[in-house]
């Protein structure tokens, strides 16, 4: 069967760039390994998508190449797909720092791809195995699939990067990359919990659940979010961010109090209170149950603000102000949210995704080498990366 574009995976950017492609007049085969499109939409944002983001900006996406990422956010931007939502009268709202999530489910957002795509006339091949891709003398490339052969002018490959292998996240852009001699960047797991040694991780595990605001530092950037204990290790936003500038082997420092300065407080608590304990003072400051396990941590004994020394008062300021972290690792692929590295953009044109030495090859989505950070802003990549190509093939 001929088909002018086929676009393998249905998921953020295949079922996007689909839906522009056949609005272009293209007949296009949207191909998917699973039962249905979009399966990480539908469990994003805690089963309401946080789709974009009002801050979209470049220096909020990784890649090897810094500028890489421009010219597809420039060319369909956060507004475009706010207007695509309104359009479909979806109603959504902004949670905290631009994040933008749908009010009652992002099974409304797949709907919304699936009718856009349906109004183009995208034809669907779900549960389809592909077998081989090949580029063809005459008509392009070929895909051959556990259900047939197609020819078309161009492939577009959307099959994500290695993230919730449960998922259905294969390795499958890699290898097609490979095959046509991309370089394909290092991968490793993005927007991840941290896992600890057992001297951190057994008794912070007793204190699970415990959230701070924070600011989480790796040698390369901070964040300033919540950070939150779980019984595996350190997880919550700050963290997650912070995971994808991290290198095995670092330290991670946290300040636990990034909006004050703790030596003042302490000195005014003192000054003011001198028999108050230091527990109930830290209590002030954070949750109880937190402050019982830090201080044994520290192994410093709760005692009257009056009796602390000066090692004592430097010790606290220190661990409150630059918490020295060693993360054994992350939880890996099995719970991160995206896949830092992929196909060396490189190879790929900034305005299209095509691949240069191959015209009517593309590469889309979280395939490339380009991550955003926690927020909406992997979808508006798939969004923009989508459209592009989309608009190209
Ligand atoms: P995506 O993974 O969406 O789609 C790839 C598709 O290809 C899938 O449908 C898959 O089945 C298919 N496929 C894979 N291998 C195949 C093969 N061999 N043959 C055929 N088909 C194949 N981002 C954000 O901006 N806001 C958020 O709220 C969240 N939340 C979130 C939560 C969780 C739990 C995860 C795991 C991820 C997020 N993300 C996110 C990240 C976001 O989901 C991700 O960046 C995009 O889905 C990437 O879109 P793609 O289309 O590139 O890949």
């Amino acid at each position: 069967m001929k088909f002018d574009v086929v676009i393998i995976g249905a998921g953020a950017a295949g079922l996007h760039c689909a839906a522009v492609a056949g609005a272009q007049g293209k007949k296009v085969l949207l191909i998917d390994h699973a039962k249905r499109p979009g399966k990480k939409i539908l469990i994003s944002g805690g089963g309401r998508s946080n789709f974009t983001n009002y801050y979209i900006e470049p220096e909020k996406y990784i890649c090897e190449n810094r500028h890489f990422c421009k010219s597809a956010l420039s060319q369909y931007t956060q507004w475009d797909f706010i207007a695509l939502v309104e359009k479909h009268k979806i109603p959504y709202h902004e949670k905290t720092l631009g994040q933008l999530f749908c009010d009652n489910s992002a099974k409304e957002l797949v709907a919304m791809l699936v009718k856009e795509c349906e109004k183009a006339g995208v034809v669907f091949s779900f549960q389809t195995e592909v077998i081989n891709t090949e580029k063809t003398s005459t008509t392009g490339y070929s895909v051959i699939t556990n259900k047939d052969k197609y020819t078309c002018k161009s492939l577009i490959i959307a099959s994500g990067g290695l993230s919730m292998p449960k998922l259905g996240a294969t390795p499958f852009a890699y290898k097609v990359a490979e095959q046509f001699g991309l370089e394909v960047l290092p991968t490793r797991a993005g927007l991840v919990p941290f896992t600890l040694q057992p001297e951190l991780k057994t008794p912070l595990a007793e204190i699970s659940g415990v959230s701070i605001p924070v600011s989480v530092s790796t040698p390369r950037t901070s964040f300033n979010e919540d950070m939150l204990i779980t019984h595996r290790g350190l997880s919550g936003p700050a963290v997650l961010q912070a995971s994808s500038y991290w290198l095995p082997g670092e330290d991670i420092t946290v300040d636990l109090y990034p909006t004050g300065n703790f030596d003042e407080v302490l000195e005014q608590a003192i000054a003011a209170q001198p028999m108050l304990q230091l527990k109930n003072f830290l209590s002030t400051l954070f949750a109880k149950r937190f402050v019982e396990t830090f201080l044994q941590l520290l192994q410093i004994e709760s005692m009257m603000l009056k009796q602390l020394n000066h090692k004592q008062k430097a010790n606290l300021s220190t661990s409150i102000h630059a918490w020295k972290i060693k993360p054994s690792g992350t939880e890996g692929y099995r719970t991160a949210e995206v896949t830092l590295g992929g196909v060396n953009t490189d190879h790929l044109s900034s305005k299209t995704m095509e691949v240069k030495d191959h015209p009517g090859l593309f590469f889309i989505g979280e395939a490339v080498d380009v991550t955003g950070w926690l927020g909406g802003y992997n979808f508006q990549w798939a969004w923009s990366s989508g459209y592009v190509a989309g608009m190209n093939c």
